[in-house]
């Protein structure tokens, strides 16, 4: 049995002393158990606060509608030109949207062969490209010059009640646009999905062609 002199009772009062000093940190009334539950709940909901602002960020469209990048709203499905009108131009969207009788196509403006801004011309009623001289159809199809394939579309979408019923896709051979025949539905842009041209030698347009150049030859 031990006996506490008044010197190791001293000693233990000091120890005591010692150790809740220890736990006090800073301000009055917080010991270092709590000050390290705060310091770790403080970190958590920083690294929660990040992860968060980085999967809204990744969320949201990086294109405001309107702006080249992002959505255009053409309106209405019977404010579109009639099936086989002369495509129009929209340069904001940088596309000719063509009503033609596969469906709607919105067509980039871009050249497929160096990148050229072409033209529609009305006389001759297809698309040529004042650089290098290739030539398009009306629906995006190539029909001769050095370009490597058929002219690249942006996906259109048809939406119904805020949905999207139908929408551009890629066909084996063809770009395919979406039709509809509800005179109310949404007919929606993406300039920032972009389906690339078909190529040259595949186009139905050329074929067309080097057969009738055959004929008269
Ligand atoms: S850039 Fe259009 S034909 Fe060369």
């Amino acid at each position: 049995m031990s006996v506490m002199t008044p010197v190791s009772q001293s000693t233990a009062t000091q120890n005591r002393g010692r150790e809740s000093a220890a736990e006090k940190v800073g301000a009055p009334g917080v010991n270092r158990r709590e000050f390290l539950t705060y310091a770790w709940g403080t970190a958590l909901a920083l690294i929660s606060a990040e992860g968060g602002l980085a999967t809204y960020m990744f969320m949201m469209p990086r294109f405001r509608a309107g702006e080249f990048g992002g959505m255009f709203d053409w309106g209405p499905a019977q404010s579109l030109p009639d099936v086989g009108n002369s495509p129009q131009n929209s340069p904001d969207g940088r596309y000719w949207l063509y009503h033609s009788e596969q469906g709607v196509k919105a067509i980039y403006q871009v050249c497929t062969h160096l990148g050229c801004l072409y033209k529609w011309s009305e006389s001759t009623n297809r698309f040529e490209c004042p650089c290098h001289g290739s030539k398009f159809t009306a629906d995006g199809d190539y029909i001769e010059g050095p370009a490597p394939r058929s002219l690249d579309q942006f996906v259109v979408e048809i939406v119904e009640n805020g949905q999207v019923v139908a929408q551009t896709t890629e066909g084996e051979t063809a770009i395919l646009p979406p039709q509809t025949t509800n005179p109310n539905a949404e007919i929606h842009i993406q300039t920032g999905k972009k389906i690339l041209g078909k190529p040259a030698n595949t186009s139905p347009a050329r074929a067309i062609t080097q057969a009738f150049a055959k004929k008269i030859t």
